[in-house]
């Protein structure tokens, strides 16, 4: 069992391409993952209430939920195996979960939590998500948990991300979103954890611009040369992250083929076995 806590350098840094691609790279391998995203913000209205994209993502990168699962609580009395068949993954050793599960707070405001919560009247039960979280930790390989914007956002007036992280005593993985500026928010980030106490896994840095860049093509070296905290990887700029993603998402043969192309991006980009073993370490 053990828990890892995704945060970035800012929202859209890339923590839900990086965790989608670490959660497709570690199933390929025959572990299990759980994901989770507690809190997700800025959600569309459907038919069938707010729904969570980057939840929904994960979920489909780590097959552990499809287009086709049911909303609503899948009946504990179905085997895994028979759960999956019905909800169309094409994976033997696949197991559903309602996207309730992955993601039990969702808001419509694109907002911190904390305020998105209180603009529908609500709060964040931290305390519950820690028991939910654990319990779920307990019963995979390794639950990925997805943060939303960086690590000091608040969920509620007294508990940020950083708080949630040392709540599970969960160690923390940081996607640094290389542009202009990113050496800042990554040093930033990784002091504010370490003054908080929590447990820096490493650092993974995601190129958000094509080589030519010039800050993002020295932002690697730099960032190394200025922290100890271990550095786990970088992926390249990529042109289909939008359709990768969406594909993955949209279920049947175009989301195998995603999740294969992003377990293969991962595996050759991110140092998955310092990662893994860094992991199940406890502090
Ligand atoms: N490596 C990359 N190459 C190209 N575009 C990227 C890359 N990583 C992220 N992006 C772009 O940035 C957006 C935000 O990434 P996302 O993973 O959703 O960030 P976060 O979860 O931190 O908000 C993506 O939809 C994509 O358009
Ligand atoms: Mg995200």
């Amino acid at each position: 069992m053990s828990a890892l806590v995704v945060t970035g350098t800012d929202t859209g840094a890339g923590k839900t391409l990086v965790t989608a691609a670490i959660a497709a790279a570690l199933r390929a391998r025959g572990m299990s993952i759980g994901v989770a995203k507690p809190a997700e913000t800025g959600c569309p209205r459907r038919a069938d209430g707010l729904y969570p994209e980057d939840a929904a993502t994960l979920a489909a990168a780590a097959a552990v939920w499809s287009p086709a699962s049911p909303a609503s609580p899948v009946s504990s009395a179905a085997a895994p195996v028979a759960r999956a068949a019905a909800s169309g993954i094409d994976d033997d050793t696949a197991t559903v979960e309602p996207l309730d599960a992955v993601c039990p707070y969702r808001f419509p405001d694109p907002l911190a939590p904390m305020l998105a919560a209180a603009r529908v009247g609500t709060t964040i039960d931290v305390d519950a998500l820690v028991r939910t979280l654990t319990a779920r930790a307990v019963a995979v390989d390794i639950l990925l948990i997805e943060g939303a914007g960086g690590v000091l956002v608040p969920l509620t007036p007294a508990a940020t991300y950083a708080d949630l992280a040392r709540m599970l005593d969960a160690p923390v993985l940081l996607v640094v979103g290389s542009r202009l500026g990113a050496i800042n928010h990554a040093l930033l980030s990784l002091e504010a954890l370490r003054t908080r106490a929590v447990r820096v896994l490493g650092y993974v840095v995601n190129r958000l611009a094509p080589a030519g860049d010039l800050a993002v093509d020295t932002n690697t070296d730099l960032l190394r040369g200025l922290t100890a905290d271990r550095f786990l990887g970088e992926l390249p700029h990529l042109t289909d992250v939008a359709e990768t993603l969406r594909a993955l998402r949209a279920g049947g043969a175009a989301a195998h083929a995603a999740r294969t192309r992003l377990a293969a991006l991962a595996s050759a980009h991110i140092g998955l076995d310092a990662l893994v073993a860094a992991a199940h370490r406890r502090a």
